[in-house]
């Protein structure tokens, strides 16, 4: 895909995996913080929209081609998973032909390699393609093992099943796995919200949107889904359908209403459905970096209105966000006005802030001025990071789903990242923080950030080997990263300290 691939020794074996300047070959990233990130950065596409848009290629009749496919380990996987099942799959600077013709169902149920599955949450997004496709074909039957991902508490995929289910399919659940069959698939009402944990407001799903909207595309006569996901990515694939032919209404709202079709057609490279949108997380994770090392820098290749909730919150930490440009090439301006304020923050489904920005917004807040509160309702037992960053001398405790972080300089230090967000905000925190970190296992920035270290060197990022001890705390200079050092750190009182670094939880998302 570009010239930093390389072959893999990973057992899981894809053709390659994704490589990224400074990340050595033991997966680690060394910085030398206390610089402020200036310039402009070129998001990817979107890793969240890019996986079930390819697995949404499966449902088509003749080749659908893709462009902007970011080049990450996750999308690698997923071609090589398309592969497995028979696709044809030609890929090149981004553009990804996927042609299904030969994937049809048997006597035996289509079943995506367990290792790869149990790997990368993303591979859920090949059930409801793969449904649909049986249902396509007079019948068949999906087998799935048991979906992997990052430690972000429970991840059922109950909302999926359910909807199969109202379809018309026999689910059939065991310990490794469940077997999803079906003859016709027939329209129905779908419920898709579900509360993350008792008296919380229901969350929807995005993945088990996108997986019914797949199977609902085919399905005879009308479906409604009702608390549908709102997100970004689920529009993105419901548009790629709306250009095979399928008929959905209300796409960005909670109510889809979709009039089954019984076939569709491959998408043309030229159809703009077939451009992956860019990535509102990876867009995110830049301007918080921005912001946390007392920076100024323009990101480009994102919808604005996609990051509003972030840059809502990086205004209330007291950074200056605007937006330049005009129409489709509008950027994203974050300009640091001195050290930052603590703010509070809880994440939402969308448009409301994302759960997979609050670890990096936790990494502003461990340099920013008084106590911040950061509240993830969406998975409310996410806290890898939290246990992380103490590494570099961050006060952090933790009150149920709420995480209280008390500002103050940081210091480098040497810890492993335990899944992609969580990397990202260890590596916010050392381009933060004062002297050389070490992150080991930094190579799972790769699975949702393309070239991270190419762009953050361009940015003006000290990256590489360290030039003194690593997480030796070095003598305070005034004038680096702008700002002045904070008072004493106040506890609160009902949380409870995190722990420092616990075992690596899996390294899939
Ligand atoms: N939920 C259920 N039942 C279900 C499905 C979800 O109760 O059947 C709950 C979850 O436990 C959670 C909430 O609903 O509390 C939302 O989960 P969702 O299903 O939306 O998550 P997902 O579709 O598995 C995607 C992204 C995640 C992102 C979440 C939330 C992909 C491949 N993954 O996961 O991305 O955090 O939506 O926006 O699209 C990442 O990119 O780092 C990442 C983790």
């Amino acid at each position: 895909m570009d010239a930093a691939t390389t072959a893999t020794s990973l057992p899981w074996g894809p053709r390659g995996t994704t490589r990224s300047g400074d990340i050595n070959r033991n997966g680690t990233l060394c910085v030398t913080g206390g610089v402020p990130l200036r310039g402009r950065v070129r998001v990817g596409g979107s890793k969240n929209a890019a996986l079930p848009m390819l697995a949404a290629a499966l449902l088509t009749d003749g080749p659908t081609t893709l462009r902007r496919v970011p080049d990450l380990t996750d999308t690698r996987f997923m071609l090589e998973l398309l592969r497995e099942l028979g696709a044809t799959v030609e890929s090149s600077d981004g553009t990804v032909r996927v042609d299904a013709a030969r994937v049809r169902p048997d006597a035996l149920p289509f079943e995506p390699s367990p290792v790869r599955v149990a790997a990368m949450r993303g591979a859920v997004c090949l059930l409801g393609p793969l449904l649909a496709r049986c249902a396509l074909h007079g019948g068949g039957a999906v087998r799935l093992a048991t979906v992997g991902g990052c430690d972000l508490g429970p991840r059922p995929i109950d909302r999926h099943l359910a909807a199969f289910e109202a379809l018309g399919a026999n689910v059939e659940r065991d310990q490794d796995g469940v077997t999803v069959s079906v003859d016709r698939l027939k329209g129905a009402d779908i419920f898709l919200s579900a509360p993350p944990t008792p008296g919380l407001p229901p969350s929807p799903t995005v993945t088990g949107t996108i997986n019914a909207l797949c199977a609902a595309a085919v399905a005879d006569g009308v479906s409604v889904l009702n608390g549908a996901a709102r997100e970004p990515e689920v529009v993105a694939v419901g548009e790629l359908l709306q250009a095979a032919g399928a008929e959905i209404e209300g796409l960005g709202t909670r109510t889809l209403i979709v009039t089954g079709v019984r076939r569709l057609r491959g998408v043309s490279g030229r159809c703009p459905a077939a451009v992956v949108p860019g990535d509102r997380i990876e867009a995110a994770t830049w301007m918080i970096a921005a912001a946390a090392t007392g920076g100024r820098v323009v990101v480009d290749g994102v919808d604005p209105s996609e990051v509003a909730a972030v840059a809502a919150a990086l205004r209330d930490s007291g950074a200056r966000v605007s937006t330049c440009g005009a129409g489709a090439h509008q950027s994203v301006r974050v300009a640091s006005c001195g050290r930052p304020t603590a703010f509070e923050v809880r994440s939402a489904a969308f448009p409301g802030l994302p759960t997979d920005v609050l670890p990096q917004l936790a990494a502003l807040a461990a340099v920013a001025e008084g106590t911040s509160l950061l509240t993830d309702d969406v998975f409310p037992e996410r806290s890898a990071h939290l246990r992380r960053l103490p590494r570099f001398h961050a006060s952090v405790e933790r009150a149920g789903a709420t995480a209280v972080i008390t500002g103050g300089d940081l210091y480098g230090g040497e810890v492993h990242a335990p899944d992609l967000r969580a990397a990202a905000a260890l590596l916010i925190a050392a381009l933060a923080a004062e002297g050389t970190s070490r992150i080991g296992r930094a190579s799972l920035l790769l699975r949702g950030y393309e070239r991270p270290a190419e762009k953050l060197r361009a940015l003006g990022a000290t990256l590489g080997e360290p030039a003194r001890a690593v997480g030796k705390r070095p003598a305070r200079r005034s004038g680096r990263g702008g700002w002045r050092a904070v008072g004493p750190r106040r506890i609160l009182r009902g949380t409870r300290p995190v722990a420092s670094e616990t075992p690596a939880c899996s390294a899939a998302v």
